[in-house]
């Protein structure tokens, strides 16, 4: 709930930074339930200013996979930030961590490291543009790859060109990306797409098949690569690839978010057909290569080929996605829960606007439980039956809160 601290920080960062807190952790839309600053975090769990504890269903927008300030993970952090982080080259943790991608992950023949997702995502425009000599992407309408000019949400600060040269299509909509790549003539770079569809405030949607099967055959007729957006959903889904289970394998993915465990690193990967055209754009940054970053991903990938960590999700994920539903019904209340249960995104039957959704989730942060009324939700590896009955408990307090 939003306090007398919670309040006064908010001013505070009003004055002294734009907008105070900008981008997708910024509170402005969500209820005034909800607290903009939180002092710490362990497990599925935050504490806000005043000390409430939440559990957590947002992990950070994605980053939190195994559970926040994971001892394993952030020992091997301190302990490369002892050894050296930012340093004049980079360690070898970066080879041995790029050789444990390229193992793990199918199709995966090198890694360029960055630090944000969008790092990756543009870095994988421009080798599309490289290896393909074209300019034109596309992909589709209402997904998000970053903050960039090329991909900003809105024109506040978008020149005119920046998002030139890009045709969007309808998501699993083969005749609509036929369409779009049909449209970009013989100037095709990319298809960008993501391996779901999580848009916010709309319905998730799983990719169809036949769309990803459809999406690598218009590549290769054409020559243009298959861009796979993982930053986002990247080991939510599976350990490797996202669209490996379906049978197509991209060129390029991106990825960022849960890879190093909530320390900041990103990824971008590739096959060796477009391995030259990578090592040709000019893309670099100071902390592109800091170590400690690196040091931890390499733990979390070990636990993630260890652990049962995405079983242990989607059963926790399945118990809540089931026990909502009942809940809802029992207060006759309809819920759409879309997406992978692991990903899920929560709102009301009939309410366009999301009022209800709004009310509930508000009620619900309230009541130390953190929902997020539009964008899609995260679960983590610390999450325990416990707290999805704790969850679920409250979700049915909440939708009598909200009933009058
Ligand atoms: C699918 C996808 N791509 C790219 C990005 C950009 O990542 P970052 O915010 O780390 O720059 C995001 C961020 O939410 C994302 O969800």
């Amino acid at each position: 709930m939003t306090t007398a601290s919670d309040r006064s920080l908010k001013d505070r960062a009003a004055e002294v930074m734009p907008g105070g807190v900008y981008g997708h952790l910024s509170t402005g839309k969500l209820s005034p339930n909800y607290p903009q600053f939180f002092a710490k975090a362990k497990g599925a769990h935050l504490w806000d200013v005043e000390g409430r504890k939440y559990l957590d269903f947002m992990c950070a927008f994605g980053p939190n996979l195994l559970g926040y300030g994971h001892d394993a993970v952030n020992a091997a952090y301190v302990d490369q930030l002892a050894l050296g982080d930012v340093m004049t080259g980079p360690s070898p943790v970066a080879v041995e961590l790029a050789e444990t991608f390229v193992d793990m992950v199918d199709g995966v023949d090198w890694v360029l490291f960055c630090k944000n997702g969008n790092d990756a995502t543009t870095a994988a425009l421009m080798t599309a543009r490289k290896h393909t000599g074209k300019a034109t992407i596309v992909r589709a309408k209402g997904a998000y790859h970053g903050s960039a000019p090329w991909c900003a949400l809105g024109d506040a600060g978008v020149g005119p060109h920046d998002q030139a040269d890009q045709i969007f299509h309808r998501y699993n909509d083969v005749e609509d990306l036929e369409r779009a790549v049909k449209q970009a003539g013989g100037d095709l770079a990319a298809i960008f797409v993501s391996p779901i569809k999580h848009d916010i405030i709309i319905d998730q949607e799983l990719p169809d098949p036949a769309y990803a099967r459809r999406a690598r055959e218009l590549c290769d007729e054409t020559g243009a690569l298959l861009v796979v957006d993982n930053v986002r959903a990247g080991f939510r889904l599976t350990r490797g690839c996202s669209w490996t289970a379906m049978g197509v394998t991209p060129d390029l993915s991106s990825w960022g978010k849960s890879l190093a465990n909530g320390h900041a690193l990103s990824a971008l990967t590739g096959a060796d057909v477009c391995k030259a055209a990578a090592s040709q754009i000019f893309v670099t940054g100071s902390f592109w290569f800091a170590a400690a970053p690196m040091a931890a991903a390499l733990v979390t990938l070990r636990i993630l080929r260890e652990t049962d960590y995405l079983e242990h999700t989607v059963r926790l994920a399945e118990k809540l996605r089931t026990g909502l539903h009942a809940a809802a019904q029992r207060h006759g209340f309809g819920l759409r829960q879309t997406g992978p249960a692991q990903i899920p995104l929560v709102t009301f039957e009939d309410d366009p606007e999301l009022k209800l959704t709004n009310a509930w989730t508000g009620a619900l942060v309230q009541r130390g439980v953190y929902f997020h009324p539009y964008h899609n939700m995260f679960f983590c590896a610390a999450m325990t039956e416990g707290d999805i009955d704790h969850a679920l408990e409250q979700a049915d307090g909440a939708f009598a809160d909200i009933k009058g």
